[in-house]
C-alpha cells in the first residue's frame, strides 16, 4: 500500500455535481478583470480511475504497467500507483521517479531495447530485473551489467498502419530471435518472455492478432532452448480518447480471442502490456488565451479562395505552441481542434481562422484552418484530450513557461481510489460506482455547465 502524504500530489475536490469543466470555468472567471492569463490545463484524476476500470472490463486477463514516457506528472503516476498499476519506465530518470513514491521493483519493467550501460547499473542496483532487448549487443552489455536480469525479448510487429511507427527502430525479426535467445544461453542469461509495441496510434487491430501469434513462435522457440518462458509483454497502441475511428473496445474484442488461442488461461503465462496514451489522453483539457490577433482581408491576402468567407482571415496568437504543449503536432502527429469557451451567438458568422503559438518562429503554427466566430485578444479556446506525449515533451523555448496543471477529482472517484489501494483492485465495485463517477475533462462543447461558482476544497494527498 502507498503511502498518501505526498505533498506534490495535490488536487481540488469537486463537489457533488461538478465537473472538471466547472473548475475550467471557475478559474477562466477568476481571471477575467485581470490581464494575468496564462494558459493552464485541468486534468481529471477520475477519468484516470475511469480508464483503469475499463482497462480490467475489457482485458480481465492483461495487467497493465503504464507508459510513463506518455505523461511523467507526479500525480498520474502516484494516481496509477495507488491503483496497483505496473510502470514502463524507458531511463533511469523514470524509474526513480516511479520508485521514489514507493512502487517496488517488480512493478516496473524497463523497456528500452537500447540502454546507456550506467543506467543498467542503476536499474540492477535498484532491484529492477524485468527489462527489453532486441540485440545481441544489448545481451553483451546485460550480461556484464546485471547478469540477473530477467530479459523480455522485443519483437518486431507489422506496424506500418500505425499513427507513430516503432519498429523502424526497435524489435527483432523471427529469425534473429532465435539468434539472440542462442547468445542469450551462451552468456547464461535468463529471458523471461517476448514483448511487441504494434505503433502508438494503432488504426488495425490484426497487427496485435499476428504479434500475439509471432510471440507464440518466439515463446517456444525459447521453450525449446529451455528458457522458462512465462512473459508476454503486449505493448501499448491503445486510443486514449472517443475521437479515434477504432474505439479500445474495437481492439480488446480482436486481442482477447488471439491471447486465448495463442496463450490460453491455463497457460499460467503472465501477460502485461505498456499503456501509455490510454491512460492520459482524455483527462487533460488545456485552456489556452489569445495574446494577439491579426486581420486578413482578402485583398490583401490576395486570395482567390472562396472559402474566405465574409472577405477576410484571422490570424490568432495564442499563449501555449507547438515548442509547448502542443508539441504533439510535431511529435505525435497530433492534429488538434480548439473548443470556444464563449458559447457563440446564433446568428454569429464565421471566419477561417489559423492559430499560432506564442514563439518567433513561423513553425509554431497549432491550427493552419478552423472556421470560427471571430474572438478577441483575452478570449480562451479550449483543447481537449491533451494528456498524452504534450506536457512530457513540452519545452520553455522563447522563454515561455509550461501551463500549470490543476488536478481534480470528485469524492466518490477519490474513495474508490483509496479502497483500491487499501484493499487491491475491486472487481464488485465496478458496474455500480464507476458508471456514477462524474464526466471527464473531455465534455462536449456547448454543454449546459453549472454557474462558475462551485464550492471546491483543496487536498494534499
Ligand atoms: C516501449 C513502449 N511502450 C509503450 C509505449 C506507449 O505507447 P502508447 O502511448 O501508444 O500506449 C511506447 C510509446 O512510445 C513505447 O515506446
Amino acid at each position: 500500500m502507498l503511502s498518501f502524504s505526498n505533498e506534490e500530489f495535490d488536487f481540488t475536490f469537486l463537489d457533488e455535481g461538478f465537473t472538471a469543466k466547472d473548475i475550467l470555468d471557475q478559474k477562466i472567471n477568476e481571471v477575467s478583470s485581470s490581464d494575468d492569463k496564462d494558459a493552464f490545463y485541468v486534468a481529471d484524476l477520475g477519468d484516470v480511475l475511469k480508464k483503469h476500470f475499463r482497462w480490467y472490463k475489457a482485458l480481465p486477463r492483461v495487467t497493465p504497467f503504464y507508459a510513463v514516457k506518455c505523461n511523467d506528472s507526479k500525480a498520474i503516476v502516484k494516481t496509477l500507483a495507488a491503483l496497483g498499476a505496473g510502470f514502463d519506465c524507458a531511463s533511469k530518470t523514470e524509474i526513480q521517479l516511479v520508485q521514489n513514491i514507493g512502487v517496488p521493483p517488480e512493478r516496473i519493467i524497463y523497456a528500452n531495447p537500447c540502454k546507456q550501460i550506467s543506467q543498467i547499473k542503476h536499474a540492477a542496483n535498484s532491484g529492477v530485473q524485468m527489462m527489453t532487448f532486441d540485440s545481441e549487443v544489448e545481451l553483451m552489455k546485460v550480461a556484464r551489467a546485471h547478469p540477473k536480469a530477467k530479459l523480455v525479448l522485443r519483437i518486431a510487429t507489422d506496424d506500418s498502419k500505425a499513427v507513430c511507427r516503432l519498429s523502424v527502430k526497435f524489435g527483432a525479426t523471427l529469425k534473429t530471435s532465435r539468434l539472440l535467445l542462442e547468445r542469450a544461453k551462451e552468456l547464461d542469461l535468463d529471458v523471461i518472455g517476448v514483448s511487441f509495441h504494434v505503433g502508438s496510434g494503432c488504426t488495425d487491430p490484426e497487427t496485435f492478432v499476428q504479434a500475439i501469434s509471432d510471440a507464440r513462435c518466439v515463446f517456444d522457440m525459447g521453450t525449446e532452448l529451455g528458457f522458462s518462458m512465462h512473459l508476454l509483454d503486449i505493448g501499448g497502441g491503445f486510443p486514449g480518447s472517443e475521437e479515434v475511428k477504432l474505439k479500445f473496445e474495437e481492439i480488446t474484442n480482436v486481442i482477447n480471442p488471439a491471447l486465448d488461442k495463442c496463450f490460453p488461461c491455463d497457460s499460467g503465462i503472465r501477460i502485461i502490456a505498456e499503456p501509455g496514451r490510454y491512460y492520459v489522453a482524455s483527462a487533460f483539457t488545456l485552456a489556452v488565451n489569445i495574446i494577439a490577433k491579426k486581420v486578413v482581408l482578402k485583398e490583401q491576402s490576395g486570395s482567390d479562395d472562396e472559402d474566405d468567407i465574409n472577405g477576410k482571415t484571422l490570424m490568432y496568437y495564442v499563449n501555449d505552441g507547438v515548442y509547448g504543449s502542443f508539441n504533439c503536432i510535431l511529435y505525435d502527429h497530433a492534429h488538434v481542434k480548439p473548443v470556444l469557451q464563449k458559447r457563440p451567438k446564433p446568428d454569429e458568422g464565421c471566419y477561417s481562422c489559423s492559430i499560432w503559438g506564442p514563439t518567433c518562429d513561423g513553425l509554431d503554427r497549432i491550427v493552419e484552418r478552423f472556421d470560427m466566430p471571430e474572438l478577441q485578444v483575452g478570449d480562451w479556446m479550449l483543447f481537449e484530450n491533451m494528456g498524452a506525449y504534450t506536457v512530457a515533451a513540452a519545452s520553455t523555448f522563447n522563454g515561455f513557461q509550461r501551463p500549470a496543471i490543476n488536478y481534480v477529482m470528485s469524492r466518490p472517484a477519490w474513495q474508490l481510489m483509496q479502497q483500491i489501494n487499501e484493499q487491491g483492485f475491486l472487481a464488485e465495485v465496478e458496474e455500480q460506482d464507476v458508471s456514477t463517477l462524474p464526466l471527464s475533462c473531455a465534455w462536449e462543447s456547448g454543454i449546459e455547465h453549472h454557474p462558475a461558482t462551485c464550492a471546491s476544497t483543496s487536498i494534499n494527498v
